[in-house]
């Protein structure tokens, strides 16, 4: 049963409020290209891929069907198939190891690291075998991972990075923004991304003019030319609505980013005004340099998410779980005999506790407040059932 009407509710992301802030905008754009009637590749994707790339500051991106082609088109540029390990953190979207199963090869789960959610490096190196050909750090929920210690791994170990950029557009680690610093990411503009196309897409970045060049013909039949097949590709292109649609919406990136880094800031200020507690088992999200987090998820963990998110549920707050099982423990990848519960301790864990509050750049001050107020409320609650005693402030830091 609601408490509250639907006017006081806070959905978990609202795109029709950014649509109507931009309509004007989208609507020519739109127009432009059904007028110019040039629905596949040409003048709108060029146009988006030299912005995409000017913005990450990469020398080239190439425009793709989706994020998960976009991963499974460098393995294959890369000729990883049968035969070759990938290593991926077990928290991730499905599709980051989809992909390299899509080409053929074994994904290998690593663990992930608690504070940053992100892949741990001393886990990815015990993963290292002699077939391991590539590793895939994500940078999930839009925090850029601190790339340092998993780029020496794999220049120690010769192994390439592709880098899993689908949540993290706009983030920087140490200034450089995320697909910027020479090597291979992968973007998605699925519609809930904080850059999201109309429908699907994706994009590869990257400083490699032959890598480049091999995607290009990749995602067009193998072909460099019009009915010139130099390999067996796919079709995986951006077609010329989505991709005008993505140049709107680029221009207004770094703001929608910015106000959703407000909203984290805002959301960690209610945090710290929660009262002791002990059986709710609250901790917000790890600290993030500045503009090293796009916010396009806001994970915070509950040690008992269940009746949290029912009590948020039940007064008209939306939430997610991303994501609610470890990639080793889905059923596809335990079909295929992988390791069990307790081959990623952390992700298993994590899985458990995470919570994702309403997160989108339109959220009102007001919507922010009621979320913390109604977690506020939760936490007083629980505090009344256990002796004052057993009280711990709320935790800051992952355990
Ligand atoms: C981390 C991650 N990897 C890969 C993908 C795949 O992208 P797409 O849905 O565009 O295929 C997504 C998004 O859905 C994602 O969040």
């Amino acid at each position: 049963m609601l408490h509250h009407s639907n006017e006081l509710s806070v959905p978990f992301l609202n795109l029709k409020t950014q649509y109507d802030s931009i309509r004007d905008e989208i609507l020519d754009a739109i127009q432009r290209v059904l007028e110019s009637a040039h629905f596949v590749g040409g003048e709108w994707v060029e146009e988006f891929e030299d912005a995409f790339a000017r913005y990450v500051g990469a020398r080239y991106a190439i425009a793709v069907g989706n994020g998960t082609d976009a991963l499974q088109l460098v393995l294959r540029a890369w000729r990883i198939g049968p035969g070759d390990e990938v290593i991926v953190p077990a928290n991730s979207f499905f599709a980051t190891a989809e992909a390299v199963s899509n080409v053929g090869a074994t994904p290998v789960f690593a663990d992930v690291e608690p504070q940053s959610c992100h892949l741990d490096s001393d886990s990815a190196e015990r993963c290292i075998t002699p077939r391991t050909r590539a590793i895939i750090p994500v940078h999930l929920y839009g925090r850029a991972m601190e790339m340092k210690e998993i780029v020496g791994l794999a220049e120690r170990k010769g192994l390439a990075i592709l880098e899993d950029a689908c949540q993290a557009h706009g983030a920087r680690d140490r200034g450089i923004r995320v697909g910027g610093a020479g090597r291979p990411a992968c973007f998605s503009f699925y519609p809930g991304k904080n850059l999201g196309a109309y429908g699907d897409g994706g994009a590869i970045t990257c400083d490699d003019a032959r890598l480049a060049e091999t995607l290009r013909m990749l995602r067009d039949h193998g072909s460099p030319a019009k009915y010139h097949h130099a390999v067996v590709g796919t079709n995986s292109r951006l077609d010329s609505l989505q991709a005008a649609v993505l140049s709107v919406k680029l221009r207004s990136l770094d703001e929608w980013n910015r106000k959703r880094a407000l909203h984290a800031a805002e959301y960690l200020r209610g945090f710290s005004r929660l009262p002791a507690i002990e059986g709710p088992g609250l901790i917000p999200p790890a600290p993030a340099a500045p503009s090293s987090h796009n916010f396009h998820l806001f994970v915070m963990r509950a040690t008992e998410r269940t009746q949290l998110r029912s009590f948020l549920a039940e007064r008209g707050i939306e939430s997610g779980i991303h994501y609610p099982t470890p990639l080793h423990l889905t059923p596809a990848y335990r079909a295929q005999g992988y390791p069990g519960v307790g081959s990623c301790p952390v992700a298993e864990r994590l899985a458990r506790e995470v919570l994702s509050l309403p997160m989108f750049p339109e959220l009102t001050a007001e919507q922010i407040h009621r979320v913390t107020a109604t977690i506020e409320e939760y936490a007083n609650r629980q505090n009344d059932r256990v002796p004052s005693t057993h009280r711990t402030q709320v935790q800051t830091a992952v355990a």
